[in-house]
């Protein structure tokens, strides 16, 4: 198939506006997140003039020895890209500075409040501030609780306020609740970014793209057409040096109650008035809320509808329990796969599948649509179900792009049929790498555009679904209705995650 990308400019849409001046405050300036992630993001936006005229990034940590130390520890952390941009890394670093102190000191925001109000008159960036929680999560709330007590939260008409929340966004429903009254108390909502990263990938922001820019998905995107939808976030990783956080959160919480819920609710989602962040957010609540709650018993059994699994040793690797940090007898899950039934006009019927695990035999993280047989055949050897199905796969990572499976004539005199499978790759076609998902969430910010970011009702109505699983697995400490079931590090996952009864008889996994 031969792929015609947009070649001039008129064909191109490009839908950016460009960020009002503003300063914006790192907190966990030098730790992994800021250094892996976010300053080299926001050196790429610098680098695609992207980054707002003028800005200020001030790095506030426990520890930073003054603003050149910071420097260094930037340009450090900008490494390669520093090197092959000099100049501009030269002219980056000049408006970085550094702020230090303890998190929990009200005299260090103080101090805080004097130097970023110096920064925005020296900068000129009108008063306009975000504010970046890239610390251990027990930190967001007093961190949001002492800039409040600084006065920093403070619009005024000419000053914007934001400030950015890493996940984890609570461990259950009453966790999140109280962690977002605290936040309420001192943020307006429109005021709180609680990020996601898997909104900022490509393929992702790509779902709206192809669902409500297009005109032949529509009409089928529906339980007519659809026999069902598996969503997969498959790693190689193990836990990594991240047992302390891992080990209480497992699977579900650590993937299902954000990543893959929100790829669940940008597919299963109506369209909305606008691409405009209430009308969004509002649409992807209203998905969260016609899905089918578990009960533990009958109804719709947790037992029937998940399996969770825990790696073992495989492949040279070692297995969860053995991992730095984690305890012999931990039964945290490291693989979960759940069926969700969505209770609306559009889905009913239609089993959406969910799967997710660390140290599988492949990285692979996809959106796999299965339409309908074809009603009746017109091929009279052939029965209808002979005929293999239309697939349609978003590949989200790490080939970034679109399969479309389609039912073809193999060439020759005889009509012989195969499947044949349209493939497009970003990356060939567009001849260019995805951009990180940082960059785009890091634009959004500075923009005050809260689409890609997720509502507190949205994280209410995702941990009031999750609960009731999680709940009956802690209350089986043997794993006698709910067994952990072991599989093997570099493995497909446990075999028991094959038969979901909830899915219905006919459920099987695509293979990825
Ligand atoms: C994080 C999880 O949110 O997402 C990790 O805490 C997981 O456990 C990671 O590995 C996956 O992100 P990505 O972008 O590598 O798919």
């Amino acid at each position: 198939m031969k792929i015609i990308p947009a070649t001039s400019t008129a064909d191109i849409l490009c839908m950016e506006a460009a960020p009002d001046p503003c300063g914006l405050v790192i907190f966990g300036a030098t730790g992994d997140l800021a250094r892996r992630k976010l300053v080299p993001a926001l050196f790429q936006l610098r680098l695609r003039d992207l980054l707002p005229k003028p800005f200020f990034l001030l790095g506030f940590a426990r520890s930073l020895d003054g603003d050149d130390a910071f420097r260094d520890n930037l340009r450090h952390a900008l490494g390669d890209a520093a090197a092959a941009h000099s100049a501009e890394a030269d002219a980056f670093l000049a408006n970085a500075y550094a702020a230090h102190g303890d998190y929990q000191d009200p005299e260090a925001y103080r101090r805080l409040a004097t130097r970023a109000a110096e920064l925005s008159t020296r900068h000129g960036t009108s008063g306009n501030l975000a504010f970046y929680t890239a610390t251990p999560p027990d930190l967001h709330a007093v961190i949001a609780g002492q800039l409040a007590g600084a006065g920093l939260l403070r619009e005024t008409a000419g000053a914007w306020r934001r400030m950015v929340f890493e996940k984890p966004f609570g461990r259950d429903r009453a966790t999140a609740g109280a962690l977002n009254r605290t936040l309420h108390r001192h943020l307006a909502e429109s005021q709180i970014f609680r990020i996601d990263h898997y909104l900022g990938k490509e393929t992702v922001q790509n779902l709206f793209m192809l669902r409500f820019a297009n005109l032949i998905f529509e009409p089928v995107w529906n339980r007519d057409h659809i026999a069902h939808v598996q969503i997969t976030a498959a790693e190689t990783l193990g836990v990594e040096e991240r047992a302390g956080y891992y080990d209480g959160a497992g699977a579900v919480r650590d993937m299902f109650q954000n990543h893959l819920f929100q790829i669940l609710a940008l597919t299963a989602m109506e369209p909305p008035g606008r691409f405009e962040a209430p009308l969004v957010l509002a649409e992807k609540r209203k998905v969260l809320h016609s899905i089918r709650p578990f009960f533990d018993g009958p109804g719709n059994d947790p037992a029937q509808a998940w399996v969770r699994g825990q790696y073992t040793a495989g492949a040279g690797l070692p297995g969860y329990r053995a991992e730095p940090g984690v305890p012999p007898d931990s039964r945290t899950e490291t693989y979960a796969a759940g069926v969700f039934h969505i209770d609306n006009w559009r889905w009913s019927g239609v089993p959406f599948c969910l799967r997710s695990g660390k140290r599988l035999d492949r990285r692979r993280t996809e959106i796999a649509i299965t339409f309908r047989p074809v009603p009746i055949s017109v091929f009279p050897e052939l029965r209808p179900e002979d005929l293999a199905r239309n697939v349609l796969v978003l590949n989200i990572q790490p080939d970034e792009g679109i399969e479309l499976t389609i039912q073809a004539k193999r060439p020759g005199p005889k009509l012989c049929m195969s499947a044949l499978t349209l493939d497009v790759k970003y990356r060939e076609v567009f001849k260019t790498a995805s951009s990180d998902a940082y960059e785009r969430l890091l634009l959004d910010v500075m923009l005050g555009d809260r689409t890609l970011f997720i509502s507190a009702d949205f994280i209410d109505a995702a941990w009031s679904l999750l609960d009731p699983v999680l709940n009956a697995w802690a209350n089986d400490p043997d794993g006698k209705r709910f067994p952990l079931h072991p599989y093997a590090a570099g493995s497909p996952g446990p075999e028991a995650a094959n038969t979901l009864p909830a899915a219905g008889p006919d459920f099987a996994w695509r293979e990825t």
